[in-house]
């Protein structure tokens, strides 16, 4: 399995693209259209955002109950595979246990962070935290809703009733219609039934035949609802253990979790960022590194590689090997710092993440500065890009067995 390392973004697209190759099924465990893989294949540039990025591939591609789809966006995108020349049929299976991000909860998602102001998370507005509560608290509706009109129905009037309550009342927006909501959900059915499948049967079934299951993760690690940087996190477990829980499968059924990390850091939205580059590199890296939303077009904001929480992200999802992306942003650096431990309110060091969160806003970095290689990648490493990846690989304890050297498919060196 897959799993972005920091705080997403990480350029997991292209490496479950290249992996999807030797893959039977490829299955995306969490989040929703908050997520945003760009793969470049032939000149052409994807950017998926419900649908497992193996579906360039042409392969078999399943959406876990522990996600939540937004039918419209799910729709947009199988239209635009096919229109392009993509099959979609019988190669993209939604679990029917995973929920729906509706119309409220992209209303309720963007009135919620105006409200809270400076305080805002900065979350994507696509509505994934209300969808995701709704699903907690157990009033949400399901892809398998779809399936049977008159419960649709039934589930449509309770929510619509109660969101008009709260987008009124509270943060005094436009109501709903029913009927609108109604025929729009018949129509996304009707789109949308021939996808709903029993996604940990399928996966079952393709363990026992032997065939290899990709899982892939959307965000990161440090996004994590109960491990990340709470509050400001994503509403799902982007971790490698989400995706057992998401397919209905024991987590013994993982045997290798590949941790996907730039060989810098990026971070959109609020939040603590020790390793935060300032001044002018910030902005050199962010114009090299093309570092602006997938999904948003937001600046995101730029640092220097954290092996502080790094090492967190190989403890927290059992990493046994790690991808560096985006290595060639570096090279036109004479210097990389690189941050190995940080420094706490009370003086002390650690090189371990801290658990608490008033440490880690509080944390500042300690850096230790790699000559750069001042040339630009080619297909093989420069010697001092070696020594970084070493660098990485002796600090973290896991094998870097990928490395990215630019955007196109092709732009990846295996290491040996
Ligand atoms: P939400 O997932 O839209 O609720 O946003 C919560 C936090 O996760 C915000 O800081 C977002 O910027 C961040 N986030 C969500 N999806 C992504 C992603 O695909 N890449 C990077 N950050 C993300």
């Amino acid at each position: 399995m897959i799993v972005g390392a920091q705080w997403g973004d990480e350029g997991k697209g292209k490496i479950v693209d290249l992996l999807a190759q030797e893959s039977d099924l490829v299955c995306r465990y969490q989040g929703g259209p908050n997520a945003g893989h760009t793969i470049v294949v032939a000149g052409e540039t994807y950017k998926i955002r419900q649908i497992p990025s193996g579906i360039v591939a042409g392969k078999p591609s399943a959406i876990g109950a522990g996600c939540v789809v937004d039918p419209s966006v799910l729709i947009g995108e199988l239209d635009e595979l096919e229109a392009r020349g993509h099959r979609t049929e019988g190669l993209v299976f939604v679990s029917g246990n995973a929920h729906l991000v509706m119309p409220w909860h992209v209303a309720l998602d963007g009135a919620r962070e105006r409200r809270l102001g400076r305080l805002q998370i900065g979350t994507t507005r696509r509505g994934i935290g209300p969808a995701y509560a709704d699903k907690a608290t157990r009033i949400g509706i399901r892809v398998q809703d779809l399936l049977d009109p008159k419960i649709l129905r039934q589930k449509l009037e309770l929510a619509v009733a109660e969101k008009n309550v709260w987008l009124q009342r509270v943060y005094e927006l436009e109501p709903f219609d029913l009927e609108e909501i109604v025929a729009t959900s018949l129509e996304h059915a009707a789109r949308l039934r021939p996808y709903v499948a029993d996604t940990s049967l399928l996966v079952h079934r393709a363990l026992r035949s032997g065939q290899r299951v990709l899982f892939e993760g959307a965000q990161g690690t440090l996004l994590d609802l109960d491990h990340g940087t709470y509050p400001f996190v994503t509403s799902s477990s982007p971790i490698a253990a989400g995706a057992a829980v998401s397919f209905g499968i024991g987590p013994n059924r993982i045997d290798e979790v590949l941790g996907v990390a730039k060989a810098y850091v990026t971070r959109v939205g609020e939040g603590p960022f020790p390793s935060e580059i300032e001044g002018p590199a910030s902005e050199r890296v962010r114009e090299l590194g093309r570092e602006f939303g997938t999904v948003t077009g937001r600046e995101r904001r730029c640092g220097w590689l954290d092996l502080v929480a790094l090492r967190f992200a190989v403890r927290v999802n059992g990493m046994t090997s790690l991808a560096l992306t985006k290595l060639d942003v570096l090279s036109p650096f004479d210097e990389l710092p690189v941050c190995v431990r940080y420094r706490l309110p009370d003086g002390t060091e650690t090189d371990e993440f801290p658990a608490h969160q008033s440490d880690f806003h509080n944390a500042r970095p300690v850096f230790e500065t790699l000559p750069g290689w001042g040339e630009e990648i080619g297909d093989d490493l420069p010697a001092a890009a070696q020594e970084y990846v070493r660098f990485v690989e002796r600090q973290l304890d896991v094998r870097v067995t990928l490395v990215g050297t630019g955007a196109a498919r092709e732009r990846v060196l295996a290491l040996a």
